[in-house]
């Protein structure tokens, strides 16, 4: 194990904020775990950086995740479960995924990050979970000391949730998750966006491959790329209220969007009401919410973490102030 000190995390994080890390390892290979294991600092794993806000220096030990290796697990006439070292890159799995026409996770195309951050957060996008291929997650326990694989059930699923953001929060490495992906695909196109992006394009045949495509274009015409402005994608998450609250809410503002998820909860898009407080292209100095989309913080330059968390913490007061919903954070915040 070779430990670095005081090493800036600003290459290692998509909002591109300039702290240090006291120490800072890369695993390399599933053994280099026991040695760090054995390592009295505290722990922080880091991936593709792209979920993070660093709003103070780091004390202890980062460990940069460069687990690599994609690798047929087994297959049938219908699926084949791919087993992905966590240190791969997301987007590079679904490039490898649609150009051998396996479907599953094309509408996931281009999401930042690595493969092993993907079950932590149940990555989504356009009407599609990571859930919906996941097989089975291996971690290494700290504390045990020892390899545990999860089925897709016991790794208790929810919107932008798992058990790895509660009982397993900061008590394990994800090391590989075995996705299971189909040969003989039913695409997803339920989102408007995108089936209005593959008619632009003219594909009339869908495949893996084409939906990526969209999803990329789409992607790209409203997210802005992190080598440009520091962001982490959508800051918040979009909030669950009751459908009662609902109703309260469509008689004072009758242009509100929502997406029912069940009789009696409604989702609204955080964007939308961060919008309608008049945060949408707000910038003071480095700061900012990106013009394009009012979900998504963004650090122009050279803006500290501890003042993005106090710009999001009055959107968070301006938003309660006008609808009486509370955001919830999605970054996670060192
Ligand atoms: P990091 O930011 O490095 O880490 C995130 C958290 O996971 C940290 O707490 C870290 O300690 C922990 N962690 C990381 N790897 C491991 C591991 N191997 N074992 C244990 N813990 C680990 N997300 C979506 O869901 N949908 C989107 O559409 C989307 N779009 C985005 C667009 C942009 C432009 C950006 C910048 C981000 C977007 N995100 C999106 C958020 C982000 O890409 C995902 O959350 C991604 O999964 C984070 O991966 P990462 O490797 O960068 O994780
Ligand atoms: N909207 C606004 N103002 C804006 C942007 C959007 O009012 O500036 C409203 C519109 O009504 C729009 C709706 O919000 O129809 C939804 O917008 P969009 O399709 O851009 O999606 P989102 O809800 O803002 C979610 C995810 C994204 C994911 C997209 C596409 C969350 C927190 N975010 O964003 O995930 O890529 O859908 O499926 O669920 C991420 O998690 O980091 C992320 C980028």
């Amino acid at each position: 194990m070779r430990l670095q000190h005081n090493v800036s995390l600003k290459p290692y994080n998509t909002f591109g904020i300039d702290v240090s890390a006291e120490l800072f390892t890369e695993v390399n290979q599933i053994n280099d775990l026991a040695a760090i294991t054995e390592s009295p600092q505290h722990k922080h794993i880091l991936g593709g950086g792209s979920n993070l806000l660093l709003t103070q220096p780091v004390n202890g030990l980062v460990i940069h995740n460069q687990l690599k290796g994609i690798t047929i697990e087994k297959e049938d006439d219908e699926s084949v479960w791919l087993n992905v070292q966590s240190g791969e890159l997301w987007h590079d799995l679904v490039l490898h995924a649609v150009n051998n026409g396996w479907g599953g996770i094309e509408n996931l195309a281009l999401i930042p990050g690595t493969v092993g951050a993907s079950p932590i957060q149940n990555i989504g996008a356009y009407g599609v979970e990571a859930k919906e291929t996941i097989d089975s997650v291996t971690f290494w326990y700290w504390k045990e000391k020892t390899f545990l694989t999860y089925s897709n059930r016991e790794c208790a699923f929810g919107y932008r949730d798992s058990i790895f953001k509660h009982q397993l929060k900061d008590k394990v490495f994800i090391t590989s998750v075995v996705y299971k992906l189909s040969k003989k695909p039913e695409y997803n196109t339920s989102y408007g966006a995108l089936k209005e992006e593959l008619a632009n394009m003219g594909v009339f045949e869908l495949s893996a491959k084409a939906i990526a495509y969209a999803v990329m274009n789409i992607r790209n015409s409203k997210l802005p790329d992190p080598k440009e402005i520091g962001n982490a994608g959508s800051f918040f998450k979009n909030p669950t209220i009751t459908r009662k609250q609902y109703e309260m809410l469509l008689a004072k503002y009758e242009s509100i969007p929502m997406y029912p998820v069940s009789n009696e909860l409604i989702k609204i898009p955080a964007a939308w009401l961060i919008e309608r407080c008049g945060w949408k292209g707000f910038r003071k100095g480095d700061l900012g919410v990106h013009a394009k989309q009012a979900l998504v913080l963004v650090n122009y330059g050279n803006a500290k973490g501890k003042d993005l968390w106090k710009l999001s913490d009055d959107i968070v007061t301006t938003v309660k102030a006008e609808f009486n919903i509370v955001l919830e954070r999605e970054v996670q915040v060192w």
